[in-house]
Order: C-alpha cells, then sequence, then structure tokens
C-alpha cells in the first residue's frame, strides 16, 4: 500500500517505519531538507525499551520529501492513505495550505492530533475527503531526525466523524478503511474501528488538558505529578472545570474518568508529556486546541472555568515560536 505520513516527529516516524517494515510503500514528509537528507542517507530505525531488535528502513526503501513538495507529487501520483501526524498548529497553517489543492479529490486522511477542532476544519476544506480522526495511547520518542523509540504500545482507535460521514452508514462497509486496519495491525499497532471516535476523542482531549499544561509549566514527566498533594489539587482542579463544562455541553464522559487520568500519570510516568516535549523544543504547543477548545466550549454554555483560563494564558506565553 502506498502511504504518506506528513509529520515526521514521534509518531509520524513511529507509523512510517513499522507500516515500511511490513512492506509498504512510504513516502514521509517532512518539515526540513535536513531531516529529508538524513532520513535518505541513514534510513529509518525504530528502537524499542526493552530486548526487542530494532526495525532499520534503508534510505533507499522508502522517500523523503520536505512538506512544500506535497502538493505537486501526491497530485501526480496520489497515495492511497495520507495519514497527518503534525501538530496542530502547523496543520491549521502550512499543512492547510499544501492539501487545499487536493479540493476535488477524494483523497482517504487519517489524522493523529490531540485535541480537537481540526476535523471539522478539515471536511470544510476536503469537502469530498474520506475523513478519519485516530484517537493512539501508543507513545513514541525522537531520538533524532531518523531515530525513534516506541516507548509503549497502546491501542489506535479509527472512525469518522458522525456527522461528516455523509456517505456511509457505518464503518465497517469501509473496505479502505479495513485494509489500512489490516496495515496498522500487522505493523504491531493494535487498532481498531470506533463508530464513536469523537466520544474517544473527548476523552483523551480531557486526559491532555489536565496532564499536559502542569507537566510543561512544572517541567516534569508524567509520574511527577503525583508526587505532591499540591500538584494533584490543581489538577483536580482542571478535571472538576472540564467535567462541568461536559456535562453542559452533553459530552459523555467515563465515571471513573479521575481515576482513568491518575493510571495514565502512573503508566507513562517516565514520560515527557508531547506539550513539554513542545515547550523544550521551543515550538508551539497545542493549548488552544486542547485547553483553549474547553474554554470555547464554556464560554458557548457561559460557564466560568478560570484555572481552564489561567493555565491557557500562562503556557501560551512560555514558547515563542522559533520556526
Ligand atoms: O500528549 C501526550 O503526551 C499524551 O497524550 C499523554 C497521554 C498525556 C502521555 O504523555
Amino acid at each position: 500500500m502506498k502511504i504518506d505520513v506528513i509529520g515526521a516527529g514521534s509518531l509520524g516516524l513511529l507509523l512510517a517505519g513499522k507500516l515500511a517494515s511490513i512492506g509498504n510503500e512510504l513516502r514521509i514528509w517532512c518539515r526540513g531538507e535536513i531531516q529529508v537528507q538524513e532520513l535518505k542517507r541513514k534510513g529509518l530505525t525504530v528502537n524499542y525499551e526493552d530486548e526487542r531488535e530494532p526495525i532499520w528502513i534503508p534510505g533507499e526503501r522508502m522517500e523523503a520529501y520536505t512538506t512544500e513538495e506535497f502538493t505537486d507529487r501526491s497530485l501526480e501520483e496520489p497515495a492511497e492513505w495520507i495519514i497527518l501526524t503534525v501538530k496542530q498548529k502547523v496543520l491549521h497553517t502550512e499543512i492547510m495550505k499544501v492539501l487545499e489543492p487536493l479540493r476535488n479529490l477524494k483523497p482517504h486522511i487519517i489524522c493523529f492530533q490531540n485535541g480537537s477542532g481540526h476535523m471539522e476544519v478539515l471536511q470544510e476544506l476536503l469537502p469530498n475527503a474520506h475523513l478519519y480522526a485516530a484517537v493512539t495511547t501508543d507513545a513514541a520518542k525522537v531520538l533524532s531526525p531518523s531515530e525513534v523509540m516506541h516507548t509503549g504500545a497502546g491501542e489506535t482507535w479509527i472512525g469518522q466523524l458522525l456527522h461528516s460521514s455523509k456517505d456511509i452508514g457505518t464503518l465497517t462497509d469501509q473496505p479502505q478503511a479495513i485494509s489500512f486496519l489490516e496495515q496498522l495491525n500487522l505493523a504491531g499497532f493494535l487498532s481498531l474501528l470506533s463508530n464513536e471516535v469523537e466520544s474517544k476523542i473527548y476523552r483523551k482531549l480531557l486526559i491532555n488538558a489536565v496532564i499536559n499544561p502542569l507537566t510543561a509549566i512544572w517541567r516534569i514527566p508524567n509520574g511527577e505529578l503525583l508526587a505532591s498533594s499540591d500538584r494533584i489539587q490543581l489538577m483536580r482542579e482542571l478535571f472538576e472545570e472540564a467535567i462541568q463544562v461536559y456535562n453542559a455541553a452533553g459530552i459523555q464522559h467515563d465515571a471513573n474518568a479521575w481515576d482513568n487520568i491518575l493510571q495514565v500519570c502512573q503508566n507513562t510516568a517516565g514520560n515527557t508529556s508531547s506539550m513539554l516535549a513542545d515547550v523544550l523544543a521551543g515550538r508551539a504547543t497545542e493549548i488552544k486546541w486542547i485547553n483553549g477548545n474547553l474554554l470555547n466550549m464554556a464560554d458557548r454554555s457561559g460557564l466560568a472555568v478560570p484555572t481552564h483560563r489561567w493555565i491557557c494564558r500562562i503556557v501560551e506565553g512560555m514558547n515563542v515560536e522559533k520556526g
């Protein structure tokens, strides 16, 4: 299967390496020429934390380009699937521009972003596209521009937002989605189709809205959030406000949602959250699409969420995008 991965960060490299290792034709779209050259020269390596052998894809067994080249190449030779693993900010700026010319086509696109709001924007940009959202708990860490570490095996849920799936009744009658899912499973990602991916997006949003900003502000790995009652108290305040927002908006949440967040902190204790990684790398964070979207929902319901409002402003002021 010919697959484009747009976004060669941790998740993008992980997906590309593992999907290429089972014989798929991968094109990896990077932000800069330096990474393109390194992938061509050194190939792509996926490492594991346990004793499993690393996966190595030689440079000549995959293609690497900059995202600027995407439109022309993709129009000339489209892939069967486009995987979007860029960060929200990049998706809403550079990537919207390179995707726009596909407006009249019907590409199959799958989005792996944290946060919410992007699916609706993409649907508007590409009204004929088959758009899927993916919610994953697989975790990865970039070691170098051509090397990634799979730091945690999780689950990946894939589905269409109900209001955007105009041409299907259920997901199971989508042969393309099923064959893509097979590739993910063969590549070692435990992946499932979901008719309620939207609720999985909101479940993950809740986790990210509590864990990510606090780890970014305090510069601590996820597990360290549980190290003091002051930290847990602030997590709890963010959680309570988010639940009020969900209740007002009619969004379902699990009865054990709080315990689930604590569990994620434990399961990913040594991980640098994606928001902390962004802050440390001087990149724009995804706060606007995580806590920022909660603020928008709160405003629509006339709810005051002072802790989220304050935390958004702090994180927004932390990063000045370098490029
Ligand atoms: O964004 C992240 O870092 C992850 O979604 C999570 C679950 C918080 C683990 O680090």
